[in-house]
C-alpha cells in the first residue's frame, strides 16, 4: 500500500458506503477512464468478470469460437468456457512474446474461407507489454472481429503513446493482489462504446431491471466492486507511476548483472512503446548457463525468495485439452526456459544483489556437481 488508501477507505466508512457501489467507485470509474484516455470503465469484481461480461457484451454465443493468446494466465480463457464458447489458441511472436499477428491473420483467413469467424479475439498484453496492436487491429477489421485486451497485467504502459487497454474494443484490467497496483480483489472494463459499459454495469448487479421490485428479464451476476475496494484503487492508481518506476529499476539492475551472461536472455522489450515492466522474464538455455530454469528456481526457493515459471500456454493445459491453437511451440519453448524473477515494487539494491548472486552461484554449483 502506499499510505493513501487509508484516508480514501476512512471515507468510506464516516458515509456509510459499504455497498458495491458509491461515490469511490463512480470516481475510481472516471479517473481510470481518464488516465486511459477512454471514455468509459465500469468496476468489477476481478478482471476475470471484466473478460466474461465483455465476451457477453459482445454476443458470445454457446459453440461459437474466441480466439486467445496462448502464452497467458488461464483467467484470459476461462470466461470462454463460461459462455460454452470454443478457445482457439494463438502462438507468440519473439519480439515481446505477445500474439504473433502473421499466425492472427492466418487463423482468421482460415475462420473465413470455413465460413465461421470468430466472435472476437482475446489479445493479451503479456507480463505488461502491449501487443503489435497495428498489425492485429487491422487483420480483425478485415473481418470485423472484435479484440478483447487482456491488460490485466498491463495498466500503465503505452503502445505509441496511448495507455494500454485503449487499444482494443474493451480493454480489461486486474487489481488482484499480485498486479503493479491492486484493490486485493477487483477488475475494470473499459471502452469508448458507453452501450456496453452501461450493459457491463447491468449485468454485474444482477442484472436488476427498472422496476420497484426486483424483476429480472436478463441472467445477471454479483459482479460489481465494492466502494470500500475502489476507495483503496484510488489510492493506488495515484501510486502508479511510482511502482513503475521501481519496477523498471529492478529490470534494469538485473540486467545490469545478467544482461551479459551466456545463456540469460531478457523478454525482449517491444519497440512500440513502454512497458510497465510488471514482472522481470528471463529465459534460461541450460547448455549455455550451466543449470536449468528449475535449479534456479529451486536454488532460490532454498533461500525463501520466489520465482516462478513463465506461464504454461493454455494449448498445453489439460483444462483446454482438444482446443485447437494456431503453433504454439514458440510459447512452449519460453515456458520449458522462462522465469519470472522477483519484482515486488519494494525490493532493495541489496535484495536484487542477492537474488543475482544465487542465480549465479547455481550455475557453478551445478557444473560443480556434475
Ligand atoms: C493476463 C491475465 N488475465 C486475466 C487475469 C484475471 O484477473 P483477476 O485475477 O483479477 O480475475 C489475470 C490475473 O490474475 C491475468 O494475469
Amino acid at each position: 500500500m502506499s499510505g493513501e488508501e487509508l484516508s480514501f477507505v476512512n471515507e468510506a466508512f464516516a458515509s456509510n458506503w459499504i455497498a458495491p457501489l458509491g461515490p469511490h467507485v463512480d470516481a475510481f470509474e472516471k479517473e481510470v477512464a481518464e488516465f486511459v484516455g477512454v471514455r468509459h470503465a465500469a468496476a468489477l469484481s476481478s478482471g476475470t468478470a471484466a473478460i466474461h461480461l465483455g465476451l457477453r457484451l459482445l454476443g458470445l454465443e454457446r459453440g461459437e469460437e474466441v480466439l486467445c493468446s496462448t502464452f497467458t494466465f488461464s483467467a484470459s480463457a476461462n470466461p470462454i468456457l463460461y459462455e460454452g464458447g470454443k478457445p482457439v489458441f494463438i502462438d507468440s511472436e519473439s519480439s515481446s512474446w505477445n500474439m504473433d499477428p502473421g499466425l492472427l491473420r492466418e487463423e482468421l483467413d482460415a475462420c473465413a474461407a470455413r465460413g465461421r469467424l470468430p466472435r472476437a479475439v482475446i489479445v493479451v498484453d503479456l507480463y505488461g507489454q502491449c501487443a503489435d496492436y497495428d498489425s492485429i487491429l487491422e487483420a480483425c477489421a478485415r473481418y470485423e472481429v472484435p479484440v478483447l485486451q487482456d491488460s490485466a497485467e498491463a495498466i500503465g504502459a503505452t503502445y505509441k503513446g496511448r495507455m494500454a487497454g485503449a487499444q482494443g474494443r474493451l480493454g480489461v484490467f486486474s487489481f488482484n493482489g499480485n498486479k503493479i497496483i491492486t484493490t486485493s480483489g477487483g477488475g475494470m472494463l473499459v471502452s469508448d462504446d458507453e452501450q456496453i459499459i452501461e450493459g457491463a454495469r447491468f449485468l454485474a448487479t444482477q442484472a436488476r431491471d427498472p422496476a420497484p421490485h426486483y424483476e429480472h428479464s436478463a441472467l445477471g451476476f454479483n459482479y460489481r466492486m465494492s466502494n470500500v475496494l475502489a476507495g483503496i484503487g484510488r489510492a493506488q492508481l495515484r501510486a502508479l507511476p511510482d511502482r513503475i518506476a521501481a519496477r523498471r529499476r529492478n529490470f534494469e539492475d538485473y540486467r545490469d548483472v545478467l544482461g551479459a551472461v551466456p545463456g540469460i536472455a531478457f523478454m525482449p522489450l517491444a519497440a512500440n512503446g513502454n512497458g510497465n515492466f510488471w514482472l522481470t522474464c528471463i529465459t534460461i538455455d541450460p547448455a549455455r548457463f550451466g543449470a536449468s530454469r528449475e535449479d534456479v528456481r529451486l536454488a532460490l526457493q532454498a533461500h525463501n525468495i520466489e520465482s516462478r515459471p513463465a506461464w504454461k500456454p493454455l494449448h498445453l493445459q489439460p483444462v483446454f485439452a482438444g482446443c485447437r491453437s494456431r503453433r504454439g511451440d514458440f510459447a512452449a519453448a519460453i515456458f520449458e526456459r522462462g522465469l519470472c524473477l522477483p519484482s515486488g515494487s519494494d525490493l532493495s539494491s541489496a535484495d536484487l544483489e542477492r537474488i543475482c548472486g544465487i542465480i549465479l552461484a547455481t550455475a557453478k554449483h551445478t557444473a560443480g556437481s556434475r
